[in-house]
Order: C-alpha cells, then structure tokens, then sequence
C-alpha cells in the first residue's frame, strides 16, 4: 500500500507513489497534472491502472494538439494553395486485359492480403455492436463481415492462392468481434487465416485543451481514427508477418460497402505495375454526385496527391467547373486503397506520420475537482484521429483510379437517407439485376426503369456478371420474383 502522506518525497524508487510522482512530473510538464487529481480516492488497482494510462500517453503529442486547440488552429485541416485536381485513370484510358491479368499473376502468387478497417463506433448509424455484424445483404440479410468472408474465400478458390484477411477492430469491439467471429467458425476461412487487429486510441481534448477523465480513474480516450491502421498493424507484427510470407500488397476497404471488390485484379495490377503507380498507395474514386456531396476529394499539390476532406475543401473550388458543367475536383474518394507492404513500413517508423485531424465531439466526464459526473448536451470536447488517406501523400507516386460507384460502392452509414440500409439494399438489388442483364436475363421492370422483383447473387456464386456459371443464369426473372444464386 503505498503511503498517501507521500506524495511530495516520491517513494521508494519504483514503489507506486514513486511512480506516481514521476508521472505527476510529466504532466505537470504539458499542463495535464489534473489526471491525477482523483488519487487519494483511488486504491491501489486503480492507481496500477491510471498510471499505467498515463504511461501510455505520447504527451508531447497530446501538449502539441492542446497548444493548438487553444490557440483556435486545427493542426491537419488546412489547404495548401497550389491545389489542383488530382489526375485520375480511366477504364477508357488503359489496357483493362493486360492490367488484370497482371494483377491475377500477384494474386495467384500470394502476394496480396486483405484489410478491413472496422473499428469505428458507427455512431451515425445507430447501430449497437460492431457494424460489420449489421445484416446487409437484401434477401438473406447477411451481416457486412460475412459478405466479405465469402468475397475473400471466393478469391482464394478462384486464383488457388491464400488471402489473408486482417481486420482492424477497436479497444471498445475487438472482444465482440471476436466472439461473432467464433461463432460463426470464421465463415469456413480458417482462424489461422483472419487476423483482428485492435487499434490503439488517443484522448479525448476539453476545448482548453486539458484531457478528460471519464471515471476518476479512467482517462477518457477515443479510437484513434482509421489512420490508425498504420500503427496496429506494425505493433500487433502483422507487418512483419506480411514480410515473412511474401505478401506484399493490401487491398484495404472499410466495413461498410457491401459491394466492395475485396481482391480486384485490375486494381491489383495497376497498383503493382503501372507507370503512374510507384506500388506504394493508389486508390478508387467515383466521380462526386454533385459539389455538396460530403466525401473526400483526390487532389493535387506539391507534385503529390492527396485527399481533403469535404469540410475543408474551399466552396469555390468545390463548385468549380469545366466548360461542360462537369466538376473540377470531381475525384471522389470512397475509401478503398492498395497498399504497398515496404511503403507501410516505411511510414510505419517514426510515430505520428500521419497528421492529428480535430473532430467535435460530446464526452461525458467527470468534473475536476469535483469529481461530479458531466453529461454534455452539445459538443465539448476535441477528438484527435488520424485518417489512412493522409498516407498518399507520402507515397512517391500516387495512382487514382476511376470506377463507377452503381458497381463498387453503396456504404451504410446513415439510418436513413443517403449512404443507409435502405440505399444500400437498393443498390444491390439493381447491381445483380444489371449482372444479369449483362448476360441476356431479361428481369422485370416498370416503365419508368425501377426493378420489379429482388436479385440477390452470393459473393461465392460470383464477385462480377462474368463470374456467374452459365448454368445460373435464368432466361427471366418475372414480376414479384424474388432470386438467390
Ligand atoms: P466512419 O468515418 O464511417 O466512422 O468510418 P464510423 O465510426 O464507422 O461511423 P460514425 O462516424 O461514428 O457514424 C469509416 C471506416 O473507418 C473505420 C470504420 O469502422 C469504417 O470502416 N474506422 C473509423 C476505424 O476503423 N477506426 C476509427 O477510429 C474510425
């Protein structure tokens, strides 16, 4: 037990007050000693465990985004002035055989692993647990990581290779993920083969910029964005693990866009070999619905490319057009990227590459000193997070590749609206009904266009129209029909 009357003289050296007087020390440093303040309440596993946090803390980055906060700047949120539009690859512009048969031969080698981000909180949709769970498909209602497991267990017998799936899960759903994994037998993949990746988190900033604690003995923290993928894989050694087994490329999409392409050999091929790519980060973008839409934009500045996000791309330039009417910064990012392994490691050394974007947020907390619970109704605290896109700047050469959003992207993000179940389910009912226009079903339709019956095709039937067995393939699909192969 440590002595509480101690607390000036420091303890015997590595005794718990000890050690609390050094942490006391380093945060007095950077103005945060008020972590500390609850220690006399606390026992002595409690201590064990908020010194333990504090220990964890990279204060100089937290003393660094505080200073920012207060001084009214949003470290990564500002825009260079030379920014230009990205310049972006077209199926019109390249070889679509020779690119994807050279992306087969990666595949068909090894060389390429899957990686899901997945630990958001999926606040927006309101749903409670790991999103991936969330019931996604139209008929069958298969939840997000199954969709995925078949796409990647699809891929594995298609090219007769291993595709290792790592999934980057939080502190706060690693231990239900897991468990939904389990018991399912990880959808027939093998558990050997999946690798859940928890990411690590970072505090929670009061607009003054002072940590928050959430219990008197708990420093209120925040997943650390999905920019912290780039760490959780090289800290849980599944970097290394790619190096050791030859893997040298990682398809990454986020959990929720079920219409995800999870090893697409065109992608594959360009990111490995294309002269626009130097195999080190490329990524797919759709051309943005209109100026308003809130995704992020590749753009261009320095000679590198880059994504900003909606909030901080200038309305003038989000609104400006070509003579046809058509956007200028019209690349819009939909979050799915090729990684080089060598590139990850490289940008893996040195903490903190990538840049500490700001985000309003509401933390409960308790009040120092004293000690009262606080439950903000508005926004009061700063969340810091990192995004993977900041990541394709650092690469040497960036290759951007256009493709049509009706085929690879209908995320899940709202409740409603756009980007929700309903918009989702929508677009893949009409994606398999095109899949199987594409190969003469005819499949019923009202005047206007709008689907008359429901289509659902399994990624293990097949991940593209061509991948449907002819035998599948019906000569019709008739009014109120509704269709699962
Ligand atoms: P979103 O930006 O959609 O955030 O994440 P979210 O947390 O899932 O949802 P909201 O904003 O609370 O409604 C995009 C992708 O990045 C992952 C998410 O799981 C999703 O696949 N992500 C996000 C992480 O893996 N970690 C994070 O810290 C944040």
């Amino acid at each position: 037990m440590s002595g509480l009357g101690n607390s000036g003289s420091g303890g015997r050296p590595g005794s718990l007050e000890a050690r609390r007087a050094a942490a006391l020390e380093r945060l007095k440093q950077v103005g945060q000693d008020h972590l500390l303040a609850f220690w006399d309440r606390l026992d002595d596993a409690a201590r064990e465990s908020l010194l333990a946090q504090v220990d964890s803390l990279p204060l100089d980055v937290v003393d660094r985004e505080a200073r920012a906060i207060r001084a009214g700047r949003a470290s990564a949120d500002s825009v260079p002035p030379d920014l230009a539009p990205a310049s972006v690859l077209r199926r019109g512009d390249i070889d679509v055989a020779h690119w994807s048969a050279a992306g087969e031969r990666v595949i068909r080698a090894g060389r390429v692993a899957c990686f899901t981000v997945a630990g958001g909180q999926g606040t927006r949709l309101g749903w409670d647990g790991p999103k991936g769970i969330f019931p996604s498909t139209p008929l069958s209602a298969k939840p997000l990581f199954q969709v995925f497991a078949e796409a990647i267990a699809a891929a594995r017998a298609r090219y007769g290779a291993m595709v290792r799936w790592y999934i980057m899960t939080s502190p706060l759903n690693d231990a239900q993920t897991r468990e939904f994994f389990a018991s399912h037998s990880w959808f027939g993949l093998g558990a050997g083969t999946v690798t859940l990746i928890p990411q690590g988190t970072l505090p929670s900033l009061s607009r003054d910029g002072r940590m928050l604690l959430s219990s008197p003995s708990v420093i209120a923290v925040n997943p650390d964005g999905h920019g912290g993928a780039v760490r959780a894989l090289r800290d849980s050694g599944a970097l290394e693990q790619m190096r050791r087994e030859g893997i040298d490329t990682l398809s990454m999409f986020q959990v929720d866009n079920p219409l995800v392409r999870v090893v697409d050999p065109l992608f594959i091929g360009l990111h490995t070999e294309h002269p626009a790519s130097s195999a080190e980060a490329s990524s797919k973008v759709v051309p943005k619905r209109n100026a308003a839409e809130k995704v992020g934009v590749f753009c261009a500045s320095g000679g590198r490319t880059m994504v900003v996000e909606y909030s901080d791309l200038p309305a003038a330039l989000a609104s400006s057009a070509h003579a046809d009417g058509s956007l200028r910064f019209n690349a819009g990012s939909i979050a799915i990227h090729a990684f080089g392994v060598p590139f990850l490691e490289r940008i893996a050394q040195g903490a903190g590459a990538l840049p500490l974007h700001h985000a309003a947020k509401k933390v409960p907390h308790v009040s120092v000193p004293e000690g009262q619970p606080v439950e903000p109704p508005s926004p009061n605290a700063v969340k810091l997070e990192t995004f993977i896109f900041d990541a394709v700047p650092l690469a040497t050469k960036a290759l951007v590749l256009e493709t049509d959003r009706d085929e690879e992207f209908a995320p899940i993000k709202n409740a409603q609206g756009e980007d929700s179940p309903a918009s989702s389910r929508t677009a893949q009912l009409e994606r398999a009904a095109r899949w199987l226009e594409s190969r003469g079903t005819r499949v019923a339709r009202d005047a206007s266009g709008a689907l008359r019956c429901e289509i659902e095709i399994s990624p293990l039937t097949a991940c593209d129209a061509g991948e449907i067995p002819a035998r599948l393939i019906p000569r019709e699909v008739s009014e109120g029909q509704t269709l699962m192969i």
